[in-house]
């Protein structure tokens, strides 16, 4: 059975769970981002407007789950990468965990205030978030640019990152991919 901290050797169930259930809420929000931007903007979009203020609360929810996650991490021992790792690989994946982290809080924060500088509300669970600054058209746009860069960047380490984990489960055979699966033994 999977305790619920961390160990030397596997992620404990919190940290199983927040790691599947933020990659699938993450790359959820990526995947309507962008179905949601490449509808016309011709007039008024119900489907179009309904999508962004989901994409919006799921957003901030994310904000909330990666300050339980980065916590979580904070208070926990981490699990060891697995030893034959060549160094640099080691630097990589210690790297590309860091960028997520920095994109987890860096798109929802990024997303607030671009909806701030057009003075588009937020909402969160019917609550009506403070705007974070002052309407401002060209910052509008450029967060809008900002906002985009960051949603392409989480798709190139998510892709990097995923692929790194199906090699060594499925050509190097070591452990990586297990430690952090629930209900493994290692
Ligand atoms: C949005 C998608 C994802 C994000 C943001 C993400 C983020 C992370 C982060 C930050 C860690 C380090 C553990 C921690 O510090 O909490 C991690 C570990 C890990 N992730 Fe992901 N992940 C994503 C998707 C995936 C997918 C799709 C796979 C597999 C196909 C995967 C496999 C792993 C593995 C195997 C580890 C353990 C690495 C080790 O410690 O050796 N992740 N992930």
């Amino acid at each position: 059975m999977t305790g619920l901290t961390n160990t030397n050797r596997h992620y404990g169930a919190v940290a199983i769970l927040l790691h599947w259930f933020m990659a699938a809420l993450l790359i959820g929000l990526t995947v309507l981002g962008v179905y949601m931007s490449a509808l016309p903007d011709v007039g008024f979009d119900k489907e179009k407007i309904t999508l962004i203020v989901y994409h919006k609360e799921c957003g901030i929810l994310a904000l909330g789950l990666a300050m339980v996650r980065l916590a979580w991490r904070v208070g926990n021992v981490l699990p060891a990468l697995v030893r034959e790792l060549p160094d640099w690989q080691k630097v990589v994946a210690r790297f590309v965990h860091l960028c997520f982290y920095a994109l987890m809080f860096a798109l929802p924060v990024s997303g607030w205030l671009m909806s701030s500088a057009a003075s588009i509300p937020v909402y969160v669970f019917g609550i009506q978030l403070p705007d974070l600054i002052p309407h401002n058209e060209y910052r509008f746009q450029l967060l809008i640019e900002v906002h985009k860069w960051l949603g392409y960047a989480l798709i190139g380490f998510i892709l990097l990152h995923a692929g790194a984990a199906l090699q060594h489960h499925f050509i190097s055979r070591d452990n990586t991919l297990r430690k952090i699966l629930p209900g493994s033994h290692l």
